[in-house]
């Protein structure tokens, strides 16, 4: 099973600013230019399951309807979580450590996982479990907001794939794990 971050972040290492918001990132609210996905349908046409934090999924049911597609999504949390009728079959809510649910994962024969959320992507990362991060760095600076990264453990050691750039200032990066600890 390969797990992915593909995530947008302002310059300074933001994925959102501290009250949630997006603005500062474009086409964040489905306005705009589409011409450029910046990978996305791609990205996504490998995908077969997504994990995320209950922050980011409080974000997505604004959406009103699912947004993936067929896939479905384990949405992590500690509390009750009410899933709106119309998103039921494609989310469900799971309390679990990145290595227990990455089990589960497996026995459900899910082979491609895209993991969202900052601070869901630092749990994961500190354990080990991370594959690949695609970030896409957003030209602007915000200041203060949600980090991407936080507190390690250990130095983590990345693999430089490839960075591309777009005409829109957008700069993406992708980069590989070097080690990652067996299931047991
Ligand atoms: N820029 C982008 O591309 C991008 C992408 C994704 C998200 N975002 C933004 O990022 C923000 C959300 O990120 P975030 O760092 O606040 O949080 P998050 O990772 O989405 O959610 C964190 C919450 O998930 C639950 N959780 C995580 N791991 C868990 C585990 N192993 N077991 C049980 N519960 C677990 C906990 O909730 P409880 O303990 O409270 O249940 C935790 O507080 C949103 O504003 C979203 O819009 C931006």
């Amino acid at each position: 099973m390969k797990i992915s971050v593909y995530i947008a972040t302002s310059l300074d290492g933001f994925i959102a600013r501290k009250n949630g918001d997006l603005d500062w990132l474009p086409g964040s609210d489905g306005q705009g230019d589409h011409s450029e996905d910046y990978g996305y349908a791609k990205f996504i046409e490998t995908i077969d399951m997504l994990v995320m934090g209950r922050n980011t999924f409080e974000k997505v049911l604004l959406f009103g309807q699912w947004p993936y597609g067929d896939r479905r999504c384990v949405v992590l949390t500690s509390r009750d979580l009410t899933i709106p009728e119309n998103m039921a079959a494609h989310a469900l809510a799971r309390n679990a450590q990145p290595k227990e649910l990455i089990s589960e994962l497996e026995e459900m024969g899910v082979q491609r996982v895209w993991l969202d959320g900052g601070k869901t992507i630092q749990h994961f990362l500190r354990e080990g479990w991370v594959d690949e991060l695609i970030i896409t760095r957003v030209p602007v600076l915000i200041g203060n907001g949600i980090p991407l990264f936080g507190h390690t453990l250990n130095d983590i050691n990345l693999q430089h794939i490839e960075t591309v750039s777009f005409e829109s200032g957008f700069v993406q990066s992708r980069y590989a794990f070097v080690r990652k600890p067996e299931v047991n």
